[in-house]
Parts: C-alpha cells; sequence; structure tokens
C-alpha cells in the first residue's frame, strides 16, 4: 500500500515543530499541493475543548493521573482522526499535524503496558497512521534559552524538570529507533530553511513527493 499524505511533526517543546510545520505548508503549498495543516491534542471542536483541559495548569495541577491523560487525549484523537483527517485524505489532500500519536506513547505511554498502549493507540487512531513521521530532536538544555526567549507563559508540561524532558527526548528515539521506517530523526538546531529542505528530501525518499520535484528550498 502507497504511504499515506499524512505528515506528523513530533519532539519535545520548543523544539521547532510549529515553524516547521509552517514552513512545510508554504513549500507544499507553492508545489501547488492542497494542504490541512492541524494539531494534537486539537483540530477539531471536541477536541480543541479537551486539549485546553489538558494543558490548563490552573485547573490541573500537577497530580493528574498520565493513564487518564492517555484517554483524554486518545478520546480527542479519534474525533480528530473521525472527523477531520480522513475526510481530509480522503478528498486528496495533504495532512500536516503538529503531535500526535507518538507523543502520546512519550509522554504518557509508561504509564501503560507497552499492549494496553498500542491497543489504545489503535482504536484512537482508527489505525490511520502517517506515512511520514519527522522527529525533531536537540537537547533539552539547549531549547531551553529559545523557550524563555519566546516568553510566553510555560505551560503544565513545559513548567516540568530538565530529567523530564531528556526522559521524553529518549522516548522519541526508541520510537524512532523501532519504527525507522516512518519515522526520521531531524538535527533541530539547524536553521528552519535547512528543516525544511531536509523534510522535503525525505518525502521524495519515501515517494511521496516525485524525485524530480523541483523544490525552492536550501539544504
Ligand atoms: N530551526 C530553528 N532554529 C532556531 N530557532 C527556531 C527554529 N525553529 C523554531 N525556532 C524558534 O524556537 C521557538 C519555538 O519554536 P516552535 O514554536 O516552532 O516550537 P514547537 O515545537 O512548536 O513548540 P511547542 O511545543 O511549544 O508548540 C520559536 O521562538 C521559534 O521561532
Ligand atoms: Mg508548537
Amino acid at each position: 500500500m502507497s504511504r499515506r499524505r499524512f505528515i506528523t511533526l513530533e519532539g519535545g517543546e520548543g523544539v521547532g515543530k510549529s515553524t516547521l510545520l509552517a514552513g512545510l505548508e508554504n513549500e507544499l503549498g507553492r508545489l501547488g499541493q492542497k494542504i490541512v495543516c492541524t494539531r494534537e491534542p486539537g483540530g477539531t471542536a471536541m477536541a480543541e475543548r479537551l486539549r485546553s483541559v489538558l494543558l490548563s495548569p490552573q485547573e490541573i495541577g500537577d497530580k493528574s493521573s498520565p493513564v487518564a491523560e492517555a484517554l483524554i487525549i486518545s478520546a480527542a484523537r479519534r474525533d480528530h482522526v473521525e472527523n477531520l483527517i480522513e475526510p481530509a485524505l480522503s478528498e486528496g489532500n495533504w495532512v500536516i499535524c503538529d503531535r500526535f500519536v507518538d507523543s502520546t506513547r512519550a509522554y504518557q505511554g509508561m504509564a501503560l503496558s507497552g499492549e494496553d498502549f498500542d491497543a489504545l493507540a489503535k482504536i484512537a487512531t482508527n489505525s490511520v497512521m502517517p506515512g511520514l513521521t519527522l522527529l525533531l530532536d536537540a537537547p533539552p538544555e539547549e531549547l531551553l534559552e529559545r523557550r524563555k526567549q519566546r516568553g510566553a507563559q510555560l505551560d503544565r508540561f513545559e513548567r516540568r524538570p530538565m530529567s523530564f524532558h531528556n526522559d521524553v527526548r529518549q522516548r522519541f528515539l526508541k520510537i524512532a529507533k523501532s519504527e525507522a521506517d516512518r519515522v526520521v530523526v531531524l538535527d533541530a538546531l539547524r536553521t528552519p530553511e535547512q528543516l525544511v529542505a531536509e523534510a522535503i528530501l525525505h518525502l521524495k525518499k519515501v515517494g511521496l513527493l516525485p524525485e524530480e520535484t523541483n523544490t525552492g528550498a536550501v539544504s
């Protein structure tokens, strides 16, 4: 079966997912492709409501159950897949999604057995997995500076200690290793332009874009 035109962007906080998403949208748009950009948790009205519960430090505090979080995120994901991702793909669009099931495995997955997580992921995604996942990777210490410079209020996850972010990084890298055919690791410390160019190269490599596509992106 050919790969879905469904691209997910993964990685820790402030690693550059949203920046790469905007760059890819721009580049694919320039190539005349129809693109739907979305994010998780979120993307549909119901899922966005659940997102605000999950990311709100005031309402939740720091003691919520990771299993409960995984279930809420999975409910949001199922709604997102059924009502936005699958219809958009069926209509011939590319779908680029800022975070997807790998984030749940990296952030909440350790609270469940591998078997339970896989079963939950299968229901949540309706077995709709990305054709390519771009994992942005860098040491969390290097990313802290970028986050601070952004000046945004830190959310419930961003406030966690450096050891937490390092663990998340290692879990993402483990996913990339075990699913090397789907997940490619990009060095998040490269420039935004370089990262778009690399992403386009990988889209060609897996056959999602024709090799001869003339892209403006520089490497
Ligand atoms: N490749 C890059 N080089 C330098 N700075 C970057 C790069 N990519 C993003 N940035 C900057 O780093 C900050 C975080 O980027 P961005 O918001 O894209 O990350 P994110 O992964 O989407 O973060 P979050 O997890 O909070 O959604 C922004 O200030 C952005 O301008
Ligand atoms: Mg973002």
